[in-house]
């Protein structure tokens, strides 16, 4: 496994690669890897005789009073295990090998419209465009067939596919199950922040959120009119919000949005897909979730 610093040596490992005709699969992380991580290397190797993971804090996509500065950094631990995963090279540049000297945005960046307007867009004014910048750069540099995402960050996942068809990167972008802990906290890198009073609470989320979505499968299997759409009770979205409070999360936003555009959906229509998204804080720590809505296989689909 090699390990690159530098744009111009993953550009010239990867086009002998492609010489060869072999294919290429990229994990872009910013590093703290854990198991959701491998996990979506092990997807990238199916696809792939290479992969490439990249790790780079990337702080244009952090706002200001965001964690940027605390963010866990552990690349010598990330690199042993992307050798064990099979990587074939890590690329782990720093802030002035990937933005210049002069930094970023200089002049360029990519307007995203309407898909970040809601959830994680709503408050993190700035984030996606942060995403894509970077995302972008690095599709660029590594040129991969395919690249894998996790589900977790389901509206980072649905704004670069959008980006990948829009500009029209040869590529395909796949989306990595979310993977848990053992009483279903969703694995992130920003879980080592909580306390242990924070943790034995946090998975009151999952369940929220799977709550939800168990009574709005039930409301679309109980309802004739699927093809008419089928009105949200927006009171089962607020006794899980209301719930939540009373257990002391913060509640950014608990939501049910369609796909791909991420607006909310007041109405389901059968044939297609939704996501009940949520972002909480506990104390200091922003925790995100999300679960399918899948109709299309009305009515005998599970969430
Ligand atoms: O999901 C992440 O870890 C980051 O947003 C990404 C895609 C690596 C861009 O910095």
């Amino acid at each position: 496994m090699k390990l690159a610093h530098k744009k111009n040596e993953v550009r010239h490992i990867v086009s002998e690669w492609r010489a060869r005709n072999l294919r290429v699969a990229f994990v872009p992380t910013m590093g703290a890897l854990h198991e959701g991580h491998l996990a979506l290397i092990r997807q990238a190797r199916q696809h792939a005789d290479h992969v490439v993971v990249s790790v780079f804090v990337n702080p244009t996509q952090f706002g200001p009073g965001e964690d940027y500065q605390q963010y866990p950094r552990s690349l010598s631990a990330d690199v042993e295990q992307c050798r064990t995963e099979g990587v074939s090279l890590v690329f782990a540049p720093d802030y002035e090998e990937m933005y210049g000297r002069a930094g970023a945005p200089q002049y360029v960046s990519i307007r995203i419209s309407k898909m970040h307007e809601h959830l994680c867009g709503a408050t993190r004014k700035g984030h996606f465009e942060g995403v894509l910048q970077v995302v972008n750069k690095l599709f660029l540099i590594v040129r991969p067939d395919v690249a894998v995402f996790g589900q977790k960050d389901i509206q980072q996942w649905f704004i670069i596919r959008q980006m990948v068809e829009e500009f029209d990167h040869p590529m395909e972008v796949l989306m990595g199950p979310t993977r848990r802990e053992e009483d279903g906290l969703a694995m992130s890198s920003r879980n080592v922040y909580l306390t242990e009073e924070e943790r034995n609470k946090a998975p009151l989320l999952f369940e929220a959120i799977q709550r939800l979505s168990q009574r709005l499968t039930g409301v679309i299997r109980d309802s004739n009119n699927g093809d008419a759409g089928i009105p949200v009770d927006e009171s089962l979205i607020k006794a899980e919000i209301e719930r939540l409070r009373a257990n002391g999360f913060k509640v950014d936003y608990l939501s049910l949005v369609s796909t791909p555009d991420l607006q909310p959906a007041c109405v389901i229509h059968s044939g297609r897909l939704y996501v009940i998204a949520a972002a909480v804080w506990l104390g200091k720590t922003r925790l995100i979730d999300n679960v399918l809505l899948n109709t299309r296989k009305y009515p005998d689909h599970d969430a």
